[in-house]
Order: structure tokens, then C-alpha cells, then sequence
């Protein structure tokens, strides 16, 4: 991608720090679009694409968590930075299990900006790779390159973070569809009355509220590919509108007048038995045919045991290098753990634990103590990882100020009753090195 098609968006209540934002964001050639509470960002994030979300945690309204949780309940796919002064470290760990990937600690400066920004880019638009040595996954790639020369409709199955987009985009990327879109949508997580307008588009005045003409993401994807995700939670009469279009080939706008020809591959995913889903009328049989004329199974991790350290190793390197930390394993323990683990959220759920464990690693190994789970909170162990986070940075901070701490204060974003009961907290040495 290239840079003016990045787009970033900044959402900050901090009038000062929106444009200072903005204007590192546009020296690095980037373009910026601004909001001053989280609300107003989802609405932009409903209107536009982004390739980047920057946000402040702490906002009257919407906090950046609050964001976080939103964007994540809708299914988009958009890398969200974190920009965070120490109050808001002790929330760390629950934002990157809501799906932050990185943190920006107040004070900054533009250096640090600009790496942090220019390694998400880059981590976002590298072409993600399947990693695996089990047999039954490298069958799978070897049939996928295969459908690849087709446009046969494929239909995958898996739990949930087995892989399914991934394979999907795989697919995509070795047809010969794969300079135009790959559009991805998830039929779970749009409501089924905004589901058709999502996917055919609607004509300016097709209903109250349609002020503008909205295409939709089959013409988006027109000479692409569509991913259908979680296809068993489209209600039976868009599963109808569906069929026509797999079968005529064109769509219909809604308050369209006439249908516009589209030339789609479709993919789908489930993690429903649609067969049994057809016996109980839930799904349409005549639907079913047409989406499964090649099933693919994607195994769970758990039974594809010889991938979970592979993969492990995998993300570990990933986070290593956008944290720019120098985390180069596991120890035999952190090991064992990641082996005995039931792996219920597949390889999704092992990306997020190896990506906490480098954020919270401290040494060149990973050990059993950073791990936090998906289902656990934050242990006392990390809190306190967090808490000597924090301790270093108002110290760094006051440093930098020459103990000022009116001044630190502001840099940080917090008041100056705070700094001084941390600095109650961490007794007396530190507070006789910082003058008022
Ligand atoms: N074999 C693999 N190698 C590398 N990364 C993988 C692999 N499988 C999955 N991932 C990563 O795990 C995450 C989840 O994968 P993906 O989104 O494709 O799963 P999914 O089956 O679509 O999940 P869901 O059902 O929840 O939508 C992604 O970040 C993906 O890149
Ligand atoms: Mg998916």
C-alpha cells in the first residue's frame, strides 16, 4: 500500500495532542482524520477505511477501552494504538486483551512516533503467512493453491481463530483475483437489517436516513473476492437475496431499479453443522449446495500439537520486533505451559497470549510468570510488572523536567496530587531526588 492511501485516525478529547498528532502523522506523509471522543470515532469508522487508529484512554463519554471493546463486538480488522500516561498502565494487559497492539507512553516524541507508526504499517500490510508443519493443514495449502486457479465457491469450516480468514486471503492471494479487493464480512456481527445495505449497497433516498448513494461490498469486491464470515447467521431471506446473486450474478442495490452485474468469488466460513442447520429450516438446502461445492476443515490447534510451539516461536518474533524488545524464547517451563494448554480460542487466543508474554517480558526469555490468559485477570505478579512500569516512567519523566512537577504532571496527563502519592508510595529516597 502505498503511503497516501494510508489513512490514520486520531482520536484524542486533548485538543494539543490531536495536533501534535496530526501534525507528526502528516510529516511522515500520511494522511489524518481527527476525533475528539470515542463516539464520533466509531461513526468514522463506520464511513471510512483506516489503517490505523490512534487514541487516547482516558475520554469523557467513549474511554479508549470502551473503543476498543466497540471495534472489536464489530469485527474490524484495524490495528489500534494506544496512547497511554501512567493512570491508565494498570489497564494495560485488559486493552491488549481487547485488541490494542501497541502502546504510545506519554511524553513522546516524534521519533518514537514514527517507529511505533511505521512498524504497525508495515506489520499490517505484510503479507501474513500460514505456518505450520502438520499434515493435515499442509494438505490443506496444497488443495487451496489448487482451488486458487479456480473460482470454485469454497466453504470453510473451523472453531473459532483456526485460521479460516487466513486461509481465505491465501486463497486470494494466489488467484488470479488477487490484484483487485479482498472484502471481508462478517454476517455475525452486522445487524441483519443493515446486512443487505452492507452487502448490495443502497440508492440516495432508498429509505429515511439514506442521504448519500452506498456501495456495497459485492461491488466493492467486483473481480475480487468476498469472504461470507459466520454464513449460518444470515436470516433466511437474505439467504434467498444471496442465492440470486450466486446465481445471476448481479446484485441489487437496495431502492435500486435495475441489478447491476457483479463478478464475485465467494468464500465462506462457519462453525456450524449447515447440514443439520438445513434439516431444521434454518438454512436454505438450495443455498447450502451452492456454497459447499468445496468444504475444507480446518483441524483445531489442539489437534495439531507439533504447531503450537512452531506458531509460538512465529508470534514471538512478530511482537518482539513491533515492541522493539529483544525477547528470543521461551524457557522450558514457559514451554511446557503453552504445550499443556487446551487452546479452546485455537490460534487466535495463542497470538494474544505470546503477545502479552513479550509485552510483559522483561528478560531475553519468555517465562511462566508473563503469561496471562485469555479467561484470567490480571495477576498481582503483573499488576506489579505494570506498577514498576509506571515507577520508571514518572521518574524518567521527572527527570527530564528537573523534578518540576507541575510540569510532569501536564506532560503526563495526570495531576500533581497523584505524582506526589506515587511518590509517597515509593518512600522516601526517590521523593529527596525530586525537589517541588
Ligand atoms: N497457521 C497460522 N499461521 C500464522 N498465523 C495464524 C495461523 N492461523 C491463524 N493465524 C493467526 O491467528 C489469528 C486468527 O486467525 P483467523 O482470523 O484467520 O481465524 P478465524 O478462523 O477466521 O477466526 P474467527 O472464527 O474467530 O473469525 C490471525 O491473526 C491469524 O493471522
Ligand atoms: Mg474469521
Amino acid at each position: 500500500m502505498s503511503k497516501d492511501c494510508q489513512h490514520i485516525l486520531i482520536v484524542d478529547d486533548d485538543p494539543q495532542m490531536r495536533l501534535a498528532l496530526m501534525e507528526a502523522i502528516k510529516r511522515l506523509g500520511y494522511s489524518a482524520a481527527l476525533s475528539n471522543n470515542g463516539k464520533d470515532a466509531l461513526e468514522k469508522l463506520r464511513k471510512f477505511d483506516f489503517s490505523l487508529i490512534i487514541t487516547d484512554m482516558k475520554m469523557p463519554d467513549l474511554s479508549g477501552l470502551d473503543l476498543l471493546k466497540e471495534i472489536r463486538k464489530a469485527s474490524l480488522k484495524i490495528p489500534v494504538l494506544v496512547i497511554t500516561a501512567f493512570p491508565t498502565v494498570e489497564n494495560a494487559v485488559d486493552s491488549m486483551k481487547e485488541g490494542a497492539i501497541d502502546y504510545l507512553m506519554k511524553p513522546f516524541s516524534f521519533e518514537t512516533v514514527k517507529k511505533t507508526i511505521e512498524s504497525l504499517l508495515k506489520k499490517n500490510s505484510q503479507k501474513k503467512q500460514i505456518i505450520t508443519k502438520n499434515e493435515d493443514m499442509l494438505k490443506i495449502l496444497k488443495i487451496a493453491e489448487d482451488l486458487a486457479l479456480s473460482d470454485i465457491t469454497v466453504l470453510i469450516y473451523g472453531e473459532s481463530g483456526t485460521g479460516k480468514e487466513l486461509l481465505a486471503r491465501y486463497i486470494h492471494s494466489l488467484s488470479k483475483r488477487s490484484n483487485k479487493q479482498f472484502v471481508a464480512v462478517n454476517c455475525a456481527a452486522i445487524p441483519d437489517n443493515l446486512l443487505e445495505s452492507e452487502l448490495f449497497g443502497y440508492e440516495k433516498g432508498a429509505f429515511t436516513g439514506a442521504i448519500d448513494r452506498k456501495i456495497g461490498k459485492f461491488e466493492i469486491a467486483h473481480e475480487g473476492t468476498i469472504l461470507l464470515d459466520e454464513i449460518a447467521e444470515m436470516s433466511i431471506v437474505l439467504q434467498s437475496k444471496l442465492l440470486r446473486v450466486l446465481q445471476e450474478k448481479e446484485i441489487d442495490r437496495v431502492g435500486g431499479k435495475k441489478p447491476i452485474s457483479v463478478d464475485v468469488r465467494v468464500i465462506a466460513t462457519t462453525n456450524k453443522d449447515l447440514k443439520k442447520m438445513c434439516l431444521e429450516n434454518r438454512f436454505r438446502e438450495d443455498l447450502y449446495y451452492r456454497l459447499n461445492v468445496f468444504p475444507i476443515k480446518l483441524p483445531p490447534l489442539r489437534q495439531r500439537q507439533e504447531d503450537i510451539l512452531l506458531l509460538a516461536e512465529y508470534f514471538l518474533q512478530i511482537y518482539s520486533n513491533s515492541f522493539t524488545k529483544e525477547v528470543i524464547g521461551f524457557t522450558e517451563e514457559a514451554k511446557k505451559f503453552l504445550m499443556s494448554q487446551p487452546w479452546k480460542g485455537n490460534v487466535r487466543e495463542l497470538e494474544n497470549v505470546v503477545q502479552r508474554a513479550v509485552f510483559m517480558c522483561k528478560d531475553r526469555f519468555i517465562d511462566l510468570k508473563d503469561f496471562v490468559l485469555d479467561s484470567e485477570p490480571a495477576s498481582d505478579r503483573q499488576n506489579g510488572r505494570l506498577k514498576d512500569m509506571e515507577k520508571e516512567l514518572i521518574l524518567k519523566t521527572l527527570k527530564e523536567v528537573k523534578g518540576n512537577k507541575t510540569k510532569a504532571a501536564k506532560i503526563l496527563g495526570i495531576s500533581v496530587r497523584t505524582i506526589r502519592n506515587k511518590l509517597n508510595e515509593y518512600g522516601d529516597k526517590t521523593a529527596i531526588l525530586l525537589k517541588d
